[in-house]
Formats: C-alpha cells, sequence, structure tokens
C-alpha cells in the first residue's frame, strides 16, 4: 500500500530505524528552527549554556515579531541580546516590522518535505506549504540546534478529505472552525491531520495556513496539506520555485483514520467563550452588542483576508461603538494590499491600523473594556487572552469580523453585501509578492560570528537550571486547579508580562497570579511543592515559562488526570515530574495544603508507577508516568540542559 505524506516526511528524516507504529517513540533530524521573541531568550540563553559555536540545523531563524511595544527597557534589551546572540550563533533575524514568524517563515524560508521545529505552538502553520512543522517547547528548540535527533512519539495520520468548495463569504477559518467542533480540543493530541482531496487542492496557501495553524487547538502534533501546484504557485509568487519540490501523498496512501468535510455546506462560524472548540453557526449567535473587533494574527491577516476585509468595508464605516483594529501579517502582504487600494479603504472606513506584527492576539495591546465583548480573526479565546479575564472573546473568519464591525453586533459578510458577496470570490493570493528581505540579518560566516559580542542587558538574567530529582519527598500541594488550564492561566500574555520574560525572579512572582494571586508566595514558602491539575493540564500555547516559573518556585511535581502534548515536554525539560492520575476519582480527594509523600521516587519512577501517600488525609493513590523511556532519563537527570550536557559530553 501507498504511503501518506506525513510518514513519507518523517521517514526521509529518520535517525534510527523504526517500524514507525503510532506510539512508537521515533527520532527526527530536524532541517529548520524558528523562535519568537517573548519565548525566545530562554532558548539562547540554554543554547549559549550548552557551548556549541553555531546552530547545527540547515536554517535558523530568531523573529522579532511579538512584543513591539517598548514599554520601558525590557523588551528593547531582549530584541539587542536575541540580535546579537543570533549573529554569534548562524542565526537568521527577521527584524521588528517583518512580520510575524509563521506567515514570513512559509513566505521566504519553508521549503515542502522539509522538517521544522518552532518554540509557538502554531508552528504546524508551515504545513500550509506540505512542510512538516511541529511546535516545541524553547528548550526542545535549543535542544533541535545541537543537531541531536529530536524523539517523537509516532502521530496517528488521520486523512481528512475535503471536497467541494468555500461559499463566498465562507473562509478556511470556517473549515478549521468545523473541525474543532467535531473533534473538540483534545480531538488531535497525538494526531496528525493530513488534508488531501478535491477541496484541499482548491484552497490557496494562505487558506491552508489558516487551517494548519489552528489544527494546534485540537492539540495536534502537526497538520499538513500536500506540496501540490498551489505551493508551486506560491513560491513562484514569492520568487523561489526553484526551491519547489513536489511533495504528494501516494494515490493508495493509508491512513490511520478519515474524515470527510464537504466545503459547500459550510456557513459562517463562530468560537464562542471560553475554548476554540465553542463553536455554532454564526447566525445562531445571541446577537451581543460588540465592543472591539480585532483582525490580524498569523491565523488569519493574509492578502486575501485583508483584501475581503476591505471590500466587505468599502464605502461603509465602522460602528461607533466599536473599536475595529487591524495588523496585517507581514510587510510585503502590507506593501501589496497598500498597491492595490486595500489598506486605503481599511482606514476611510474608520479601522485602526496597527503594525505588522502579534500584538493583540497575545495581549500586547488592545484589551478589550471591562466584561467588553471581543471579535477576532485569532485563533485562540481563552478567558484573559486578550488582557483581560472579564472580556468575553469570540473567534470568527475575516469576513463576519468586518462585517460585525460595520454593525456592532455578530454578522456576515453576506448580511452586509447581501448577493455581491459573491465579489468576494474573485479575491486571490498575488502572483508575484513584493518581495524584500532587507529586514532579514543573515548569519555571519562562522569565523566573524565568534567575534561577536553578545550583549546582555538588565533585563537579561540567568537561566534557571532544576534539581535533580530525590529519592524521598514529602512536600505540601501548593494549587489544586480545575480542567482546561491553560499556559495563559499560569503565565499571562500582556505587554507587561512578556518583557519579563527574560526575568524568572521577577516573572516568577506573577505565577499564576489571575487564577490564584496567592500561589508565587506560597509556593515559594513552601520551598518544594506539587499542583494538582485536572483535565488537559497546561492546554493553549507552548509557552515554557508556564513551567519555568513553576519549577523556579520549587514545584517538583503535576499530579492531574490529563496533561497538554507541548507543556508536558516543557515539564519534563524543566524538571518537573509530569504524572497523571491512576484512576482520577483521586483527584477528589485531596485538597491545597495536603502533605504528599513518596518514597524511593526514582526506584519507582523507572516503573513509570509511583504510589503517592497523602498523609493529611491518610490515603495513597497510585499515578502514571506517561514518559518514554528517553524523556525518563531526562527527567531522572533533572531535565533536558543537564541530560545534553552529559549527552555531548559538556558536563
Ligand atoms: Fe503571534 Fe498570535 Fe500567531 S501571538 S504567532 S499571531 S498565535
Amino acid at each position: 500500500m501507498g504511503k501518506n505524506l506525513t510518514r513519507k516526511i518523517l521517514e526521509s528524516h529518520l535517525a534510527k530505524p523504526s517500524a514507525m507504529n503510532p506510539g512508537d517513540e521515533i527520532y527526527v533530524k530536524v532541517d529548520q528552527t524558528l523562535t519568537h521573541d517573548i519565548n525566545a531568550v530562554m532558548t539562547y540563553l540554554a543554547f549559549e549554556a550548552i557551548g556549541l559555536d553555531r546552530t547545527q540545523v540547515e536554517t535558523s531563524v530568531s523573529y522579532l515579531d511579538h512584543n513591539l511595544l517598548y514599554l520601558d527597557n525590557k523588551t528593547p534589551d531582549d530584541h539587542i541580546y536575541l540580535q546579537s546572540v543570533a549573529k554569534r550563533y548562524g542565526v537568521h533575524v527577521s527584524r521588528p516590522g517583518n512580520g510575524i514568524c509563521h506567515a514570513v517563515h512559509v513566505a521566504r524560508f519553508g521549503v515542502p518535505g522539509k522538517l521544522s521545529m518552532g518554540g509557538d505552538s502554531h508552528t504546524p502553520h508551515g504545513g500550509s506549504i506540505g512542510m512538516l512543522c511541529i511546535g516545541v517547547g524553547g528548550m526542545d528548540v535549543a535542544t533541535a540546534m545541537t543537531g541531536v535527533p529530536m524523539r517523537l512519539k509516532m502521530p496517528q495520520i488521520i486523512k481528512v478529505n475535503l471536497k467541494g468548495h468555500l461559499k463566498p463569504g465562507c473562509n478556511a477559518k470556517e473549515i478549521i472552525l468545523e473541525m474543532l467542533r467535531r473533534v473538540g480540543i483534545k480531538g488531535g493530541l497525538g494526531k496528525v491531520f493530513e488534508y488531501v482531496g478535491p477541496g484541499a487542492a482548491g484552497l490557496e496557501v494562505s487558506e491552508r495556513a489558516t487551517i494548519t495553524n489552528m489544527g494546534a487547538e485540537m492539540g495536534a502534533t502537526t497538520s499538513i496539506f500536500p506540496g501540490d501546484e498551489q505551493v508551486r504557485r506560491f513560491m513562484r509568487a514569492q520568487g523561489r520555485e526553484d526551491q519547489y519540490v513536489e511533495m504528494l501523498p501516494d494515490e493508495d496512501a493509508e491512513y490511520d483514520g478519515e474524515m470527510e468535510i464537504n466545503l459547500d455546506e459550510l456557513n459562517p462560524l463562530i468560537a464562542c467563550p471560553h475554548q476554540p472548540d465553542n463553536v455554532m453557526p454564526l447566525k445562531d449567535a445571541e446577537k451581543k452588542k460588540v465592543q472591539q473587533v480585532f483582525i490580524g494574527s498569523c491565523t488569519n491577516a493574509s492578502y486575501s483576508d485583508i483584501a475581503k476585509v476591505a471590500l466587505v468595508l468599502q464605502g461603509r464605516h465602522v460602528n461607533e461603538d466599536v473599536s475595529c483594529t487591524c495588523a496585517v501579517s507581514s510587510k510585503q502582504v502590507y506593501k501589496q494590499l497598500l498597491r492595490d487600494g486595500y489598506m486605503e479603504m481599511l482606514i476611510d472606513a474608520g479601522v485602526r491600523v496597527l503594525e505588522t506584527a502579534c500584538g493583540p492576539c497575545c495581549a500586547i495591546g488592545q484589551s478589550p473594556a471591562t466584561k467588553g465583548v471581543a471579535v477576532r480573526t485569532s485563533n485562540r479565546n481563552f478567558k484573559g487572552r486578550a488582557g483581560n479575564p472579564t472580556a468575553e472573546i469570540y473567534l470568527v473568519s475575516p469576513e463576519s469580523a468586518a462585517a460585525t464591525a460595520i454593525l456592532g453586533t455578530f454578522a456576515t459578510a453576506e448580511d452586509i453585501l447581501g448577493a455581491d458577496v459573491a465579489k468576494l470570490a474573485e479575491i486571490h493570493e498575488p502572483d508575484v509578492y513584493p518581495v524584500d528581505d532587507s529586514m532579514i540579518i543573515k548569519p555571519l560566516p562562522e569565523e566573524e560570528a565568534k567575534q561577536v559580542e553578545v550583549v546582555k542587558g538588565p533585563n537579561i538574567k540567568f537561566l534557571p537550571i532544576p534539581e535533580q530529582p530525590t529519592e524521598h519527598l514529602c512536600v505540601p500541594v501548593s494549587l489544586k486547579t480545575v480542567d482546561n488550564i491553560t499556559t495563559d492561566d499560569i503565565t499571562p500574555a500582556s505587554a507587561e508580562f512578556s518583557s519579563m520574560r527574560s526575568n524568572i525572579p521577577l516573572m516568577s512572582q506573577y505565577c499564576y497570579h489571575r487564577y490564584d494571586p496567592e500561589f508565587a508566595a506560597r509556593a515559594k514558602e513552601m520551598g518544594q511543592s506539587i499542583i494538582i491539575g485536572g483535565e488537559n493540564y497546561g492546554q493553549g500555547s507552548s509557552r515554557e515559562h508556564a513551567a519555568i516559573n513553576p519549577m523556579y518556585l520549587g514545584v517538583r511535581a503535576v499530579i492531574a488526570k490529563s496533561i497538554a502534548r507541548i507543556h508536558k515536554g516543557n515539564l519534563i525539560n524543566h524538571g518537573i515530574i509530569p504524572m497523571i492520575f491512576e484512576d482520577p476519582a483521586d483527584y477528589d480527594k485531596i485538597e491545597q495544603g495536603d502533605e504528599l509523600e513518596i518514597n524511593g521516587l526514582l526506584e519507582q519512577m523507572q516503573t513509570k508507577e509511583v504510589e503517592i501517600r497523602d498523609n493529611t488525609k491518610g490515603v495513597t493513590f497510585k499515578a502514571r508516568l506517561e514518559l518514554s523511556d528517553s524523556e525518563l532519563e531526562v527527567i531522572s537527570c533533572g531535565g533536558q540542559l543537564r541530560y545534553l550536557k552529559k549527552q555531548l559530553g559538556k558536563e
């Protein structure tokens, strides 16, 4: 039987032979890495600590794109460090203003058939061009940069057969929201969604990117489209057709599962607060008064997205009770929209045009008002994601967001344009983009790079190193959480907090501060402690600070009903033992402040089952370590940095 595309790419990157059955641990060689400014300082501090002279992968890129508000010294300190450390170690830099990492990466660096790992959960965006792109924690990126093969749990590969065509006024956002409606936020765990079929062939790269990008919201390892004629056309428009490689699944390819979506049947959808899978038809949503509309993010700010927004707004005006902002995904897209007159339409309609950056998507500016209703084209609507936990965030397509901005309540493009909505179907991505790489700093030759001084301003603090696990652990529970805790709950996004990420002693004081303002002080006072979590603990952003800060505060283990994939990896990397309740009912027996005791921890860990006694309640329960053998080795060493130095003989 034939091979699917995911398997082909993984096979061509295997570093050790494997049968590649779902669930097997495989080792792959990584071609490309990417980082962005609010996660990357820790990545490069770790890379420096490892002691190699240069990145060992084909292409490493450091994007300065998330936090461009220089409110004080912190972010410029970070950016200067990131720029200098990139020069020192052979890493490209995409300067502030060049655009959002995923959009720029696909346009300027992505190549079908390559394997990339990025320190951002939406790295799968690159699956839009037939590349296998996996979001990981920052320490994993540092590891990939050393050139050592990366471990990966062989995913199940699910065929998603797309049929038909999207109706005018419907966006690729409808396809991914429909996927989320069907499978939910945990439905992609351990899976790759491979999109095929005539409906997939008809989608342009920017539309595919909306889908692969938001595959992260289902917890998927990644999502991918074929490297087909659409990709060739896109790369030609980027002046890179010579790098195009056809990457297709075999016609008789085998998959581990199959789904089908008929695009003709889709209508505008909306994801309601506070989870991206809380999806319903937009026309059925209660008509709330909307205070804020944000059009942008890596998910939905392509040329055709914004051009369609402009056509909905043309000759109309943003409602007087709505603040409508727009951040285009990249400089080249912005320039083309300017040339074609679409930016003028936005400005005439009263849209506030922001700089090309993530900005509001990660709560860096444009927070909604108290209990405000915000409509966004981005990918996440968790409580507090927009910077105000009292606000409600709804996710829609750019076309629906524009219509909502006009009416001041949820609306579709058809509500505004009527039969004229058909004109939206005439918008396509440009045949030629105004490519200009002057905002990309290329790596220096190796010898020259060795002379570069890495600049560490006052905001760049040390990299905390976890302690190694001990034989006997007897510590209190510093926190018991509900289900679906996000990494935003643990370490909030926003300009204020993002710029603290290079300064763990400071940032850790705000750990969990919206969820439980007393947590940081309590954990610190306890010295060492354990967190009890519910289902899907640590879902959402790949933010490794959600592991670093608790580790710094002395958290030694998290015992939860389930733990989200990327967060689990981050916990392991930073020396926090992730454990899963053998019997989820035991969760109910434990309370904050209880004393938990584990005897013979190191020995028990080797069996991947640990017996824990709650001394306060006088009960004993079991927890599993759902870890591969190599993950077990890492956690037994006290985290990835200690492990890697040992491996590379750099101790
Ligand atoms: Fe940036 Fe938001 Fe995407 S923070 S990378 S625009 S998910």
